[in-house]
């Protein structure tokens, strides 16, 4: 594996003490795969990633039993070896591209630098990657568009571009957090497709967070579901789709139209309540407020992941069959 994460923690300072954001993560993810992170605002994805990349707010607290890329440990102290994998061997294209891209630049400046800023590459070279890249996320008269500054460009430029400066040293590994969201529901599937085309032409590891299950299905190969900061369902795309267990999940899928499981003319699901923190209810269910299968059991204890079939876990009391038929009855009804 390219990517292994076991147990991985963070805590975050926060007026109310300390808010752990990420709750024993563990994920794998190797090269020509996609692995799609998903839950709603606030469970903990932009953490979990901002955690692998080494870009955690200050004073953030990190812990994991394993957090290895390419056989390196990341854990180990060393800004300056972080910043050497940083751009180059592991990029990230952040939430916000506004945010991400600096105002005062152009867009050639700002895609050659990081070019530059890791290899040893003169600015023409670089320039000519740069062209080459605007031109493989669809973006037409690229020469053009390197004049301009970040702020002359639309929203899906500019996450296009966000995704063409990810690629510029070739990273192994790519870390894409909600690469759409500043995107028409339109043109969201396009990029996603675009970057999980860019992703097998470059034999990329790509963890790619989102919100939204419905579009991260249909170009994940492995699906992790976030629920207040811990993993509640993991498996292969196909399988987590198909036949979902955990009732978070279930509900998910029922909040976005699917094809040959949403019937025409009726309303989308709505999961009631939000996520909450779980600072006062470490040893019970997280979703136990929401779930429409709670019991007495569900408050007792913290309930751990468990496995059914080789590679497949989900954090249920309940057993996969009873899971299973809520989800018959529930198509049936
Ligand atoms: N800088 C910070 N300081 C303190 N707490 C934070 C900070 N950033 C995030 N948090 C908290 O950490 C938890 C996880 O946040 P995170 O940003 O990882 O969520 P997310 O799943 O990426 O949500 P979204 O879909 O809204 O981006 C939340 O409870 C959030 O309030
Ligand atoms: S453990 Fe209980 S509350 Fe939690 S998801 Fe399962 S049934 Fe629902
Ligand atoms: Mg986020």
């Amino acid at each position: 594996m390219l990517l292994q994460v076991d147990d991985l923690h963070v805590q975050l300072p926060s007026a109310r003490g300390s808010v752990a954001a990420v709750r024993g993560i563990s994920l794998s993810l190797d090269r020509n795969q996609v692995h799609c992170l998903v839950g709603e605002s606030g469970c903990g994805k932009t953490m979990t990633a901002m955690a692998i990349i080494g870009l955690l707010p200050r004073g953030a607290q990190r812990r994991a039993t394993r957090l290895d890329f390419d056989g390196i440990d990341l854990r180990e102290p060393g800004e300056a070896r972080m910043r050497t994998l940083r751009g180059r061997r592991i990029a990230m294209i952040f939430q916000d591209p506004m945010t991400a891209l600096n105002p005062s630049f152009t867009i050639e400046t700002q895609l050659t630098d990081v070019l530059k800023h890791h290899e040893r590459i003169g600015h023409a070279a670089a320039r000519d990657r740069a062209v080459y890249l605007l031109g493989r996320v669809g973006i037409r008269d690229p020469l053009a568009r390197l004049r301009q500054y970040p702020h002359e460009l639309s929203g899906g430029l500019r996450q296009r571009v966000m995704i063409a400066m990810a690629l510029m040293c070739q990273p192994e590994l790519l870390l894409a957090d909600e690469p759409t969201t500043a995107l028409d529901v339109t043109i969201q599937m396009e990029v996603l497709s675009l970057l999980a085309e860019l992703g097998s032409e470059f034999h990329l590891a790509l963890l790619l967070v989102s919100h939204d299950l419905g579009v991260v299905s249909q170009v994940a190969d492995w699906i992790s579901v976030m629920y207040a900061g811990e993993i509640v369902e993991s498996g292969a795309a196909a399988d987590v789709i198909d036949s979902p267990l955990h009732p978070y999940t279930q509900g998910l899928l029922r909040c976005v139209p699917y094809p040959g499981r949403t019937q025409r003319q009726t309303a989308l699901y709505t999961i009631p309540g939000g996520v909450d923190a779980i600072e006062g209810h470490p040893n019970q269910c997280a979703f136990v407020d929401r779930c429409e299968f709670a019991h007495p059991g569900c408050r007792a204890a913290a309930i751990p992941l468990r496995s059914c079939g080789p590679s497949r876990v989900f954090r249920c009391n309940l057993e996969p069959e009873q899971l299973r038929r809520a989800v018959k009855d529930e198509a049936s009804a």
